[in-house]
Parts: C-alpha cells; sequence; structure tokens
C-alpha cells in the first residue's frame, strides 16, 4: 500500500470532522492521483512549474495574513474562554482522529470553521494551522514543499472563511434570525470545505500534471453527504452557542470524544469485514482451482470423460435453473457435475477405454460414486458437493448405488445430475456405448421416467434441451476450457466458511 501522506491527510481530511464522515485524505489523493510517492527528482519543465507553485503559494500565503491581520480586530480574539476551548479542541482532536480507510476523522475542520464565524480570521487560521502543526509532531510531512503547501492551505481558508462571514453581514454579530445564521454558516462551512480540498489537491494535480476536474469527481463528490452533515452540526453549535454560550461548545466536544469511540468501532467492524472479504475471495479463488485441477487432471487421463463432465455440469446448472432452484443450487449442482466422475482417477486405464470390460471391472466401475465422493469430500466445503456425487447412480426405484435410495431420499440435485449424466453418456461418444440420436435419448429418458430417473425433472431437462437450445460441443475443447471458465465458486466458500 501507498505510504500515507500524512500532512496532507490532515488537511484534506479535516472537512469531515466530528462525524462518520468521509473526506479525501492523502492516501485517497496521492494513490487515486497515481502518486505513491513525493520524492521525485524534478525535470527541467516540472522543477520551473514547481518553483512557479511555490512562488504563488508565497504569494497567498502573504496575502491571507496581510487579510487577516487587516481584517482582525480585538473583539476578533474574544471572548477568550471561545478561543482556548476551539484552540484545545483543535489540537487535542488530531490524537483523537480516526482513520478509516482513507479518511481522517477528527474535530479541527469544525473547530476551525466554529472560529471562522464566532471569532474572526486571524484566530481560525491560528487554531487551523496549530491542528495540522501538531499532527506533523506526530507525522511529519514527507517534504518541506507539501508542508509548506499544507501550511499556506490552512492559513488561507480560514481568512477567506471569515472574511467572507464578515461580507455576508456576519448574522451572528448583528443578531439575525436563527435561520438566517443557520443558512450563512452552513453556506460558509461548505464553501471552505470546498476551499480547502482545491488548495490541497489542486495544488497536487498542478504540480503533477493531474486532472483537478478528474480528482474533484473522485475524491470529493463521494463525500459531500458527509460534508453536508458536518456543515449542518456547524450551524447547529453556532446557533446554540447563541443560546447557551460556551456550554454549547463544550456538548460539541463531549459529543465529538464520545462519537469517537463509537466511530472507532464502526471502522474496526468494516476493517474486519473487509479482512473477512479478501479472506473469502481467496477461498473461493483456491476452490475454484481446486475444482480446476481436479477436472483437469482427469482430463489429462481421460479426455472424454473430463468433456463429459463439463457437460453434465452445464446440462445440470441449466436443468436446476429451469426446475426454479435459487442460484446457490445451481452452483452446487454445476460443481457437482464437473466433479461427479472424478472417482474414475483411481481406476486402471483400461477401464476408461475399453468396450469389452469384466465383471471386475464393472464393480469397481460401481465403485466410483463413492471414490469420488472420498476425494471431493475430503476437500473442505465440499460436502454437499460429495453428498450429490455420491447419489448421482441412485434410480428412483430403489434399483441403483451404492446405497439403493429411493424417490426423495435421493437428493434433489442427484436427480438432477441423474438426469444430464443419462443423457449424455446416451448422446455423446464414450468407452460405454455407441452414441444415440438426442430425439432417441429424449425418448430413453421418458421411457426410464418414474422407474431410473425423476419424471418431472426429466421434462425440465427435455425443455433445456429443446426450448433453451442448451447444448455441449464434446469435440471442441475449447468448450470444456469455457465451462471451467465460467464456473463461480461461491457455494463451496459459503460452504467453507459456514
Ligand atoms: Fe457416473
Amino acid at each position: 500500500m501507498p505510504r500515507l501522506w500524512p500532512t496532507a491527510r490532515i488537511l484534506v481530511a479535516l472537512p469531515c470532522d466530528a462525524a462518520p464522515l468521509r473526506s479525501p485524505g492523502a492516501r485517497t489523493t496521492l494513490a487515486a492521483l497515481g502518486e505513491s510517492t513525493v520524492a521525485e527528482v524534478p525535470s527541467g519543465s516540472r522543477a520551473s512549474r514547481r518553483a512557479i507553485l511555490i512562488a504563488g503559494e508565497a504569494v497567498l500565503l502573504v496575502a491571507a495574513v496581510t487579510a487577516a491581520v487587516l481584517a482582525t480586530d480585538a473583539n476578533d480574539w474574544r471572548p477568550f474562554d471561545l478561543l482556548a476551548s476551539l484552540f484545545v479542541l483543535a489540537v487535542a482532536g488530531q490524537f483523537l482522529a480516526v482513520q478509516a480507510g482513507s479518511v481522517q476523522i477528527g474535530p479541527a475542520f469544525i473547530s476551525t470553521a466554529l472560529a471562522m464565524v464566532l471569532l474572526g480570521p486571524a484566530p481560525a487560521a491560528i487554531i487551523a494551522v496549530a491542528a495540522v502543526l501538531a499532527w506533523s509532531v506526530k507525522s511529519p510531512p514527507p517534504s518541506l514543499e507539501l508542508g509548506f503547501n499544507n501550511i499556506v492551505a490552512l492559513t488561507t481558508y480560514p481568512v477567506a472563511g471569515a472574511l467572507l462571514f464578515q461580507a455576508l453581514g456576519d448574522p451572528v454579530e448583528t443578531g439575525a434570525s436563527a435561520g438566517t445564521v443557520g443558512a450563512t454558516v452552513f453556506a460558509v462551512y461548505l464553501i471552505t470545505n470546498l476551499l480547502n480540498f482545491l488548495l490541497i489537491v489542486g495544488y497536487v494535480c498542478l504540480r503533477n500534471g493531474r486532472s483537478l476536474p478528474s480528482a474533484f469527481v473522485r475524491l470529493y463528490l463521494p463525500v459531500v453527504p458527509w460534508e453536508v452533515a458536518t456543515g449542518a452540526l456547524t450551524a447547529g453549535t453556532v446557533l446554540a452557542y447563541q443560546e447557551v454560550g460556551l456550554v454549547a461548545v463544550g456538548l460539541l466536544a463531549v459529543m465529538l470524544v464520545t462519537s469517537r469511540y463509537l466511530l472507532q468501532a464502526v471502522v474496526d467492524a468494516q476493517r474486519q469485514r473487509d479482512e473477512l472479504r479478501a479472506q473469502m475471495e481467496e477461498l473461493e479463488a483456491l476452490h475454484h482451482g481446486v475444482v480446476r485441477v481436479m477436472v483437469e487432471t482427469l482430463g489429462m487421463r481421460d479426455r472424454m470423460t473430463a468433456r463429459h463432465s463439463a457437460a453434465v455440469a452445464r446440462f445440470a446448472r441449466a436443468t436446476a435453473a429451469a426446475a426454479g432452484l435459487p442460484a446457490r443450487e445451481q452452483e452446487l449442482v454445476h460443481t457437482a457435475g464437473l466433479l461427479h466422475d472424478v472417482g474414475k482417477f483411481t481406476f486402471p486405464d483400461h477401464t476408461l477405454t475399453s468396450r469389452h470390460l469384466t465383471p471386475e471391472d464393472w464393480e469397481l466401475i460401481r465403485s466410483h460414486p463413492q471414490r469420488g465422493a472420498d476425494i471431493v469430500g475430503a476437500v473442505h466445503g465440499y460436502g454437499p458437493v460429495a453428498d450429490i456425487i455420491l447419489c448421482h447412480h441412485e434410480r428412483m426405484d430403489g434399483a441403483g448405488y451404492p446405497r439403493s435410495l429411493a424417490g426423495d431420499d435421493i437428493p434433489l440435485l442427484a436427480r438432477i445430475l441423474s438426469v444430464c449424466d443419462t443423457f449424455d453418456v446416451m448422446t455423446s461418444r464414450d468407452s460405454y456405448r455407441t452414441p444415440i440420436a438426442v430425439e432417441d435419448a429424449i425418448a430413453e429418458l421418458r421411457r426410464v421416467s418414474g422407474t431410473q430417473l425423476d419424471g418431472r425433472l426429466v421434462e425440465a431437462f427435455v425443455g433445456v434441451i429443446t426450448e433453451a437450445g442448451v447444448d455441449f460441443s464434446h469435440g471442441d475443447d475449447r468448450d470444456l476450457e469455457r465451462e471451467l471458465r465460467v464456473r463461480r465458486p461461491q457455494m463451496p466458500a459459503r460452504e467453507a466458511a459456514a
């Protein structure tokens, strides 16, 4: 994972303070912008561009400081207890911030916004800069250049926000209605929030020749709802301050601190969920690989059996779907179809290829459901697949093998597999018999309905073959490959995780 850019993370994350909010942090910024490091050696044009940018930032900083000095009077530093409270909340809040993936959530931005509205330009800028300097003690910026950018941004946006609030008539001072105060604070909050983003991410984009609109869409738009919520919280705090004074800031601090622990629990739960999801995906990939290796190994030994298995898998999934079974059951029977003859691994070659088998050979062949179930059942999570494989040669009249189950005692998916297996053995070339026409095979399926096969499933299968047009090209290895590739192994992974 790319190294975080802690300083920028603070700055860009500042807009998302005080609530389970998301904001484009440095990891998002740098990763999304394709930046995994900031330590590259500048080329000629890039170096000159950076020099221009740094000079421009210096001008901006001077302008912001000048504006702050000129626009701040003695009253803007009062009441002192409010100034001290917001300062402490912003600085201490940095160390209570929660890292939620690419999001840094802490109370610094909301403290700065309150200072913009309730104090003045210079106090707001000092609070913002103090917060990031406090954080830099814990996590130093990766370069002086980017650290400087942070200082410029955190000086500029609070001054701009405070001046904007004054330009809008400073409704807090003039005793405007609660609606006017709230709406104005809310608007100023969102504007400065966006300005903060532009000052940080815009600089990185200009510096590295990246697209700012693209970064805006990817990094800022997704967090707008959170920023709106934080803006509303800020407006509410200002209104409460007008009524109860510093108690409102105290209540805000209590809420932020307590919500921090709640938020941490949520973040931890999300992290655990993500880790579990990653493990599940790895497990699914592993299971997919297991099935693929089994089928391909069988295919190296006996290509026709491998193709037959793939055909049965395809027919079985389609039949399960036609019978109205859920997707998980469809996947389960598909996997069982791919593996249903894997027990033949253990047989001598002639039992797979010869047309002249002895009674001993047939006895051996009749053991393949049990052997296959033993092999597949040994794989963690494949118990349900093994159960189907074990029963795929049972008959409705109880004359099948190995356990002579009858009727509904035979698992439904095994009955589906049996229909598909019987059809494919009749219609494809294998070592046991000469293929017959599809129409004749369907007639044979119907003839043995109720005795060998489940008649309801036979009709579902016939619909799949004649109406849905499901087919399998036994002479085409690409069809086998396609069947292995399309397999989705969620079922075994879920079983394993259960
Ligand atoms: Fe079989």
